[in-house]
């Protein structure tokens, strides 16, 4: 079976076919990738500090048909290949979910073949399970980090379609923290990739960050504070600061936001790990590519004994490839295919929407 994955959730288009086929014959999943294509609108929207969402939707109109033939040629098929097609239904930019959801639809109906709506989070938290070993892919049970730009969430992942929310954000997503420091410190959206790498010329000792609901006794987090904690150091900094220092400055401070963000994101993780009892961990979303995130992980894992799991590196941030996964996984559980139905409404998209209901 072929399935078509379309991610339109933000500013990434992305599309991808994966072959069940591995899957069937309990071969690596990452065998089952046969072409993908991805479009980054970054660039476009440097300049407003932040997504712009009428540009992105626009975007992915203008992007999407050409991604799909050059998927297609990578993969050398043609559209009466295509079994099945996954896309984005939310969470994410209403306008551009749209868009992968209406192609999807309709692609879907002009080919007879089901279209299948797939959680945005689901696509990030099941791409570990596209390691190219088969022994190198975490196991159900397993909890999952999930941190991006619109979210924080610890999950625990009991099989495909089965997820239950341990504990999540109460205010920023850690990515959002991370892109608000980075604009703070004179970078341009997303910047949480610069932070990180100025905080690793930074030292620490210098400054002492808040480490928000490291003690509230549940597995919620908050990073708004830690924001307006790095914007209050700014202030102080502004007058007293020759120029080289202020460099030095600059660096120490990243480094104290990093080293708070990620004290707090392996603390509460590893409250997750043994209050579940699971053995794996997934670390998965666009901040699951931060540095010091994945050294402080390992080696909290190393001492309580649980083992980590990423995605594929390119696999990080948004893609079509984890739509185009989940969405065989989700097929396979409830083969025969033909059973399947159309998802009724081409508009039917959730741009607010939770994997998992309860706490
Ligand atoms: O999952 P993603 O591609 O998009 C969604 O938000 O769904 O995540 C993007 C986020 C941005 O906030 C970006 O600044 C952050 O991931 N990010 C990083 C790093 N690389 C990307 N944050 C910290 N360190 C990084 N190396
Ligand atoms: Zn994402």
């Amino acid at each position: 079976m072929i399935v078509l994955g379309i991610e339109t959730s933000c500013d990434e288009t992305g599309l991808a076919l994966y072959d069940t086929a591995p899957l069937e014959g309990n071969r690596p999943a990452a065998l089952g990738i046969m072409g993908q294509a991805l479009h980054s609108q970054i660039t476009m929207h440097h300049d407003y500090g932040g997504v712009v969402p009428e540009l992105a939707s626009r975007d992915h109109i203008r992007r999407i048909l050409p991604l799909l033939e050059q998927t297609l040629g990578q993969a050398k098929l043609d559209l009466k290949s295509i079994d099945a097609v996954a896309y984005t239904q939310g969470p994410g930019l209403a306008g551009a979910l749209l868009v992968g959801s209406a192609f999807a639809q309709s692609l879907a109906q002009s080919l007879n073949k089901p279209a299948l709506g797939i959680h945005h989070l689901e696509g990030h938290l099941l791409s570990p399970l596209l390691g190219d070993e088969s022994d190198k892919v975490p196991h159900f049970p397993f909890v999952a980090l999930l941190v991006s730009g619109g979210h924080t969430q610890l999950m625990l992942v009991s099989e495909v379609g089965q997820y239950q929310l341990l504990g999540e954000t109460l205010d920023d997503a850690v990515g959002e923290a991370f892109d608000k420091t980075a604009s703070l410190l004179g970078f341009g959206y997303p910047g949480g990739a610069a932070v990180s790498q100025l905080a690793a010329q930074g030292k620490g000792g210098r400054f002492n960050l808040p480490r928000p609901m490291l003690h509230s006794g549940d597995l919620d987090f908050s990073f708004s504070g830690l924001k307006t904690a790095v914007l209050n150091q700014l202030k102080k900094q502004v007058d007293f600061e020759s120029a080289g220092a202020a460099e030095a400055f600059r660096a120490d401070l990243a480094f104290a936001f990093v080293e708070a963000a990620v004290s707090v994101l392996v603390s509460k993780t590893t409250k997750a790990m043994q209050h579940t009892a699971c053995q794996d961990l997934v670390l998965a979303g666009g901040v699951a590519a931060n540095t010091q995130l994945r050294k402080a992980m390992k080696s909290q894992a190393q001492k309580m004994g649980f083992q980590v799991f990423y995605p594929p590196q390119e696999l990080c941030t948004d893609n079509g490839v984890m739509i185009a996964f989940a969405g065989a996984l989700r097929l396979l559980k409830q083969s025969p295919l033909d059973t399947l139905t159309h998802v009724p409404g081409a508009f039917d998209v959730k741009p607010r929407w939770s994997l998992a209901q309860q706490k």
